[in-house]
């Protein structure tokens, strides 16, 4: 494994938080604090909030995503946002298949790939969430499961598409709970990640995909998680509420 074969990224996930003015507010308190980043800095955050966000992050070194994408290119779909608006808001990063999505909202692996493919379509980069439940888990599903899943996300993205994708695993129990995976899990979990990207796509390609981990890293374990050979970054969703507290994880993954 050879970390420097792929950019470190770290994304805040913002979910369902934040007006316009509290957007502005956040970013204009982040902008100094994430002025001397070596690693890639992402904020992604509500629709309503993109055009605030983009405003405010001009000039500096932080890149606006979204939560989620539709899948078709438009058409009668209510409430939905394509990838073409995104991009032409000033949008460059997509979160596709959140866990939260999955549980909530019907999101399935067909869906999660067909948005992948709307977003590499338009140009977006795509921060692909996959992740096993605590019960998956204890049954011992978690390598297969992390795999297929991948897999499934991908299918029919091409090697040249693929330098447009974030895989971020985050395991579901670890998601706001507080409980954060050990350093060993998360290498592990993205490990199988990889693995299945090798077996996709090659060793030496699965080598540049930067592969995250999500679930409840904060300014106190992001040192260790990211210390680990297989994690190239973090999607942060609490901490990146905090302007500091999102501050010492880029701080840590640009070491
Ligand atoms: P927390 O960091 O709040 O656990 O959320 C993680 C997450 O879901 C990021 O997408």
């Amino acid at each position: 494994m050879n970390k420097a074969k792929r950019q470190a990224v770290i994304a805040g996930n913002w979910k369902m938080n934040k007006t316009p003015s509290e957007t502005k507010a956040l970013i204009e308190e982040m902008k100094p604090l994430l002025a001397n980043a070596d690693c890639g800095v992402v904020l992604c955050v509500p629709f309503i909030d993109v055009a605030a966000a983009v405003e405010a992050a001009q000039g500096s070194n932080i890149k606006i995503g979204a939560e989620n994408v539709h899948f078709k290119e438009s058409g009668a779909y209510t409430g939905e946002i394509s990838a073409a608006m995104l991009k032409e808001a000033g949008v460059e990063y997509v979160v596709v298949g959140h866990s939260e999505r999955r549980t909530y909202f019907g999101e399935t692996d067909q869906t999660v790939n067909l948005r992948t493919l709307a977003a590499l379509n338009a140009g977006l980069k795509t921060i692909i969430c996959v992740g096993e439940t605590l019960e998956q888990r204890e049954l011992g599903y978690t390598e297969n499961l992390l795999k297929f899943q991948t897999k499934m996300a991908l299918t029919n993205v091409t090697e040249e598409q693929l330098k447009n994708v974030i895989i971020a695993y985050e395991p579901v129990w670890a998601i706001g709970t507080g409980v954060t995976a050990t350093a060993d899990q998360a290498d592990e979990g993205n490990g199988y990640v990889r693995a299945a990207i090798a077996e996709a796509y090659g060793a030496d390609v699965a080598e540049t995909v930067t592969v995250q981990y999500g679930g409840s890293m904060n300014a106190g374990n992001c040192d260790e998680l990211l210390s680990k050979v297989n994690v190239d970054g973090g999607l942060i969703g609490g901490a990146s509420l905090k302007a500091v507290d999102f501050s010492k994880i880029v701080e840590a993954a640009s070491k």
